[in-house]
């Protein structure tokens, strides 16, 4: 028989539908609450709300568990690669050998950026914040390729392979192009080799000298990128869904969730972390003053890195980055002492009871900073690679919108808490 929960209201009863999810998550079905009550549910943050029925991600922060289409990371993490690993989010299973190839075959097709968009570039200052620069590139992509962004999701979903494989191959392109841009570089066009390969080609290559890779280095980015590839409804991924949910088309769609994950609080805190380990280090701290002052409350002096907003016990990307910094380094022969400041971090919050009190344990910002720089990613370019690595989620989720025959426009309600109704008076009367 179907679950349903009582609600008791003005002395009234309703039964609220209960939803049960494929790993036995529960949700009260409030969706026609409003309608039979007069209420709405009232959740500031979303934290407690369901806002769709997703197949993509499995999430437990409790547990800190995190399966994509049902795979452990820590498998996808020792076993795949980014590419695949795309695949499976989007298309929901792992790729045969055939479709991986023309999947891989359509990424290393559509890499190049036309003379057209890169002229684009030249538009703004070189020191523009590169997440602005992305999400404005990006949205472009809408107007290069009107055929495959017609706001028609009949239409969209029909060009559904080619404009998704263009999205995580262009936006890994756009990445690499403002790396260069900023720097003064020369664009450097992509080759026939590898995504990751390819991305450090395109940003550290000079025209005629190949940057030569070295195997450990794009293991490292690999892992780097899998490990963001999706996270269920973050700020970003909601975003994605909400503009998907007008019809508006999958580039439109993802330069939303590329501004939204610009912010700090969200793709915007490795960058913090870095930050945060530098001072450390400039004013050859051990961390204490950060940590008291991030025991103050004050949100401008939080412990980046700190903290999420779904895991309450450990983000399990965090400990597998912890173990990629610790070996990328080694094999580096890097020596890095913002590392040691981490460490040390990390273990004085993990003893401290204002941390362990909250269930703040260090998150996948933590630690893949230090990754990043060893591979010689600029810090502003870090949260730019958060981007390349997300995008086959947001695309995935873009998707689910689009797919879904009873899917609605994104509208939640308010309470509302401002000035009850006045009547308007002329300037002269106001004083
Ligand atoms: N440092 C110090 N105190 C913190 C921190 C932190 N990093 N994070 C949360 N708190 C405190 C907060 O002040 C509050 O204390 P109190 O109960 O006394 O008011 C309590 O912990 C709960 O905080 P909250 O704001 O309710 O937590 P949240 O779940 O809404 O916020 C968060 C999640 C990630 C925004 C927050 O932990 C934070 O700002 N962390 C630092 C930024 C960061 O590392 N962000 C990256 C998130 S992971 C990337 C991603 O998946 O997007």
């Amino acid at each position: 028989m179907a679950m349903t929960a009582q609600l008791k209201l003005d002395d009234k009863e309703y039964s609220l539908p209960v939803i049960v999810g494929t790993e036995g998550e529960k949700a009260l079905d409030t969706r026609k609450l409003r309608a039979d009550t007069g209420y709405i549910a009232y959740d500031q943050g979303y934290g407690n709300t369901g806002s769709c029925e997703s197949a993509i991600t499995y999430l437990d922060g409790e547990n800190g568990i995190l399966r994509h289409r049902g795979y452990p990371i820590e498998q996808l993490a020792q076993h795949s690669n980014f590419v695949e690993t795309a695949y499976l989010v989007i298309y929901g299973e792992l790729p045969t050998v055939e479709q991986r190839k023309v999947f891989s075959g359509r990424l290393r097709q559509h890499a190049a950026i036309e003379p057209q968009m890169q002229a684009i570039f030249q538009g703004y200052p070189k020191d523009a914040p590169p997440m602005a620069m992305l999400s404005s590139i990006v949205a472009s992509l809408a107007a290069h390729y009107p055929q495959l962004a017609t706001n028609d999701f009949e239409k969209d979903l029909a060009n559904f392979d080619l404009a998704a494989a263009m999205a995580i191959s262009k936006i890994r392109t756009i990445g690499a192009m403002l790396y260069r841009y900023q720097n003064g570089l020369p664009y450097v066009p992509p080759k026939d080799i590898p995504f990751c390969d390819n991305l450090l080609h395109m940003m550290f290559s000079e025209l005629y000298q190949d940057y030569v890779v070295a195997p450990e280095v794009t293991r490292a980015l690999n892992t780097l990128l899998l490990l963001h590839a999706d996270h269920e409804q973050n700020c970003s991924t909601s975003t994605v869904r909400m503009v998907g949910s007008s019809a508006a088309n999958l580039f439109t769609s993802l330069s939303a969730g590329i501004c939204a994950l610009s912010g700090p609080l969200h793709g915007g805190a490795n960058t913090a972390v870095m930050h945060m380990l530098q001072s450390i280090h400039d004013e050859h701290d051990d961390g204490t003053r950060f940590i008291a002052a991030a025991k103050s409350g004050s949100k401008s002096s939080r412990l980046m890195g700190f903290g999420h907003a779904v895991y309450k016990n450990f983000d399990p990307r965090a400990k597998i980055i912890g173990q990629a910094c610790d070996d990328v380094l080694t094999k580096l022969g890097i020596n890095d002492p913002l590392l040691a400041i981490a460490k040390n971090l990390e273990q004085a919050a993990l003893k401290d009871d204002y941390f362990l009190s909250r269930k703040l344990y260090p998150n996948v910002d933590f630690y893949s900073g230090i990754i990043m720089r060893a591979l010689g990613i600029p810090v502003n370019m870090f949260t730019i690679i958060f981007a390349i690595g997300r995008a086959p989620g947001w695309i995935a989720n873009w998707r689910e919108v689009a797919a879904n025959p009873k899917g609605r426009i994104y509208r939640p309600r308010q309470v509302y808490a401002g000035p009850v109704k006045r009547d308007y008076r002329p300037i002269a009367q106001r004083g």
